[in-house]
């Protein structure tokens, strides 16, 4: 087995615990040091950790750091990818990769022109969930697949959230936020996306944050809260995509797909597993046991993934494909703002499948 790959983490804030109980589980990756413009947040999980606490410039620029865990808030990730690309790091960010398209892509170029790699959440996909469904697609048990709806309805993040405002600010609302688990898992299940039709709502101009300090606190929203659309898969088959934090509750599959000889549904693309159930034509439902997937896997898998494919070799949790899963939201928006269908200008090769098995090894 090869060395692991040392990890800097930028940004310690909420997500990052998830990050960290999962690499104590994976051997192909090893934590070095951390840092956050919040000095003492960084300090507090260094000595938990037992590594590090730097400068957030310092850590970009650390000999002990092969890659940068880029966990801050959207409108910093291209800046923090930039900056650890000119340094020579790979990097993984959370999603989404930037705020827009045109911020993303000098990070895509840089990093080619360096040899880096970009890898980007989510990789909730790469678990036994979205892959065990994947797999039924593939096998065939569906049959020519032709159509999916992803539905995501919350109240809103400001709910549980200490720090909300990103949220609802450009690079948030609940397409950009949550819309990546999706909009990923269906071109993980169908294929990439040619063009799209949305529509869009705005139903409040401010949120009320409810838990932490600032309960209380009213935050200002100044993107689309309600967004619907079709997404047209290159394939010819057909989305249909609704993600809100405008509404209470759901009793919709989080996702479904429909083939001309059966139905699946889908688990929740922000959870790693979850139950598959498939309706032949003719049958009945039934649950699939998990086929495919990283077995009890967390936060964290996709930079292990990234990190045990060998050099020059491809890793499911890619720039090119969190690139264009990014494009699809935005034109998304955009086709919602001028009423007409956009095209999405890139596309990606579907990640390749994830055989059923334990983490990742060092490559
Ligand atoms: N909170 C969740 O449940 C959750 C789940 C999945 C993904 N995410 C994603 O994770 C990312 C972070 O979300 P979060 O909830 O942890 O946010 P957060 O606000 O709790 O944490 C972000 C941290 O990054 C730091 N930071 C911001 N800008 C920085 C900069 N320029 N340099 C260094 N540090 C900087 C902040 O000080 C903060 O500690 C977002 O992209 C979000 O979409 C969050």
């Amino acid at each position: 087995m090869g060395q692991p790959l040392k990890i800097g983490i930028v940004g310690t804030g909420a997500i990052s615990g998830q990050y960290l109980t999962t690499f104590e589980r994976l051997a192909a990756v090893q934590l070095t040091a951390v840092a956050d413009l919040d000095a003492d947040r960084a300090k507090a999980v260094a000595e938990a950790q037992g590594v590090r606490a730097l400068g957030v410039d310092e850590l970009l620029a650390d000999p002990d750091v092969d890659l940068v865990l880029n966990l801050t808030i959207p409108a910093a990730h291209a800046e923090i990818a930039l900056k650890a690309i000119a340094n020579g790091k790979h990097v993984y960010g959370e999603k989404p990769l930037a705020n827009t398209p045109a911020e993303a892509l000098p990070v895509l170029e840089a990093a080619r022109a360096a040899g880096v790699r970009v890898g980007c959440a989510p990789d909730t996909v790469l678990g036994t969930g979205i892959q065990t469904a994947r797999k039924a697609v593939d096998d065939g048990l569906i049959g020519t697949p032709v159509a999916a709806t992803a539905t995501m309805l919350t109240p809103g993040h400001e709910r549980w959230h200490p720090n909300p405002d990103f949220y609802y600010a450009p690079g948030g609302g609940p397409l950009l936020d949550m819309g990546p688990y999706y909009v990923t898992a269906l071109v993980t299940l169908l294929g990439p996306v040619a063009s799209v039709v949305g529509a869009a709502a705005r139903t409040r101009d401010t949120r009320v944050i409810g838990s932490g300090p600032r309960a209380g606190e009213r935050v200002p929203v100044t993107i689309d809260t309600h967004v619907t659309g079709v997404l047209r898969h290159e394939s010819g088959a057909l989305s249909t995509l609704v993600m809100s934090f405008d509404a209470v509750a759901t009793r919709a599959s989080n996702i479904e797909v429909h083939g001309h000889t059966g139905s699946l549904v889908v688990p929740d693309p922000n959870g790693f597993d979850g139950e598959v159930r498939v309706h032949p034509l003719g049958g009945e439902w039934t649950t699939l046991e998990p086929s495919a997937g990283y077995r009890d896997a967390g936060r964290g898998y996709g930079v292990a993934d990234l990190a045990a494919a060998p050099a020059g070799e491809p890793f499911r949790a890619s720039g090119d494909l969190a690139y264009h899963v990014l494009e699809t939201m935005t034109a998304l928006l955009d086709s919602a703002a001028r009423g007409a269908e956009v095209t999405v200008e890139s596309t990606c090769d579907r990640p390749a499948p994830v055989p059923l098995q334990d983490a990742p090894q060092a490559a």
